[in-house]
């Protein structure tokens, strides 16, 4: 039995004591902690790679920032790497692809993921329920197709995603066969979680906002629906960025919860979503660059805005990675004061 199951029970629709918080990209980037444990080491890969310390990293803002889950320390990039297309994360710069997907004879050397390819997260996740000792929910996640399609076509990070657009243009059967083959890595990527630990799942399409309605709906929102479909061991967690056109489609989901990013207005959401889902969300992450006074201010206009029931606390994106950890302290410390 979990000691605090808050971030599970919201899940599951019911009405709860307080509001659940946790941070997307709470693990790593901004804790001192983190960073004396990652210069220890050649860099980002060998710490995800290395189980006994990704489990340590995991825990480290529970301990640090009293948060009500963990998020496993890894990265969606596993995933390309798993099927055969390894990445490096450049230093200050963000990951890049030596290789990149260009067409169907890129995709017949892809293979989908085995459970071998992924054992160092199995292991993270095992090792860290172990030492979370029921104290907190373990998130586990991955990419949304889509988002992992742009990395492998792209092979870096990019403003505007130009090349893997093109691709669902110029080749949309190219495209369909290889959001099918990451479709499938990462439905049996997430049971391999949830054999391990993995208490709820959480689904990132960090790229959904930089394509028309019409293709999100297509080569987007499809997949992450056959990935939903698929998983009804734990709760999921649907986070598309930037995708404020889709919230309908969003709300269809089989999913018990939607993810706002901080362009989306809470109110406006919770109708175009209906009453049926949980929302998670959605303070600007730049609030806590603000006073304390601004910070606590903010948090408690946004708590208001989505109402008691059916809200998890979070930003609408990512933690910055300059943020001052007391500021952090300072939002969550806002969440759980709040009733
Ligand atoms: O939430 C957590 O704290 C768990 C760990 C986590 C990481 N990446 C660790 C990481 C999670 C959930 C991710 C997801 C991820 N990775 C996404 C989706 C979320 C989002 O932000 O939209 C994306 C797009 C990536 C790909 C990626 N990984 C990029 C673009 C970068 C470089 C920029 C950055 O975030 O610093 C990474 C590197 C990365 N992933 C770091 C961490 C802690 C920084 C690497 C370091 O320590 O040097």
């Amino acid at each position: 039995m979990l000691k605090n199951d808050l971030l599970l029970r919201v899940a599951r629709g019911e009405e709860t004591e307080r509001t659940p918080v946790w941070m997307m990209r709470q693990a790593g980037r901004i804790l001192p902690e983190y960073r004396a444990v990652r210069s220890s080491l050649s860099g980002f890969k060998e710490l995800v790679e290395t189980p006994e310390l990704a489990a340590e990293v995991t825990i480290q803002p529970v301990d640090l920032l009293g948060v009500d889950a963990a998020i496993i320390f890894s990265d969606i990039l596993v995933i390309p790497e798993a099927m055969g297309l390894s990445y490096e994360m450049i230093e200050q710069k963000g990951p890049f692809f030596p290789k990149t997907i260009n067409s169907e004879s890129d995709i017949k050397k892809l293979h989908i993921a085995e459970r071998s390819d992924l054992n160092y997260v199995v292991e993270a996740i095992k090792i860290t329920k172990r030492e979370l000792n029921d104290r907190v929910p373990l998130i586990g996640f991955a990419g949304a197709p889509w988002t992992i399609f742009t990395y492998m076509t792209e092979g870096q990070g990019s403003k505007v995603f130009a090349k893997p657009r093109k691709f669902l243009y110029t080749n949309p059967t190219f495209s369909h066969t290889l959001l099918d083959m990451i479709t499938q890595s990462t439905i049996e990527y997430l049971k391999w979680q949830i054999e391990a630990g993995a208490d709820i799942i959480q689904i990132f399409d960090s790229w959904a906002g930089i394509l028309g309605p019409e293709q999100y709906k297509e080569f987007g929102v499809k997949y992450i629906a056959k990935i939903c479909d698929a998983i009804q061991e734990v709760p999921i967690i649907v986070f598309a960025k930037g995708a404020w056109f889709a919230r309908k489609e969003l709300s269809e989901l089989n999913c018990e919860v939607v993810g706002l990013d901080w362009n989306m207005d809470p109110v406006e959401s919770r109708k175009i979503i209906g009453d049926q889902k949980v929302l998670q969300g959605n303070l600007d992450p730049c609030v806590l660059y603000g006073s304390f006074e601004e910070i606590r201010k903010s948090t408690k206009y946004m708590l208001n805005q989505f109402g008691k029931t059916k809200h998890i606390a979070n930003l609408g994106h990512g933690v910055y990675p300059d943020t001052d950890p007391e500021k952090v302290k300072c939002f969550i410390d806002a969440v759980k004061e709040y009733s």
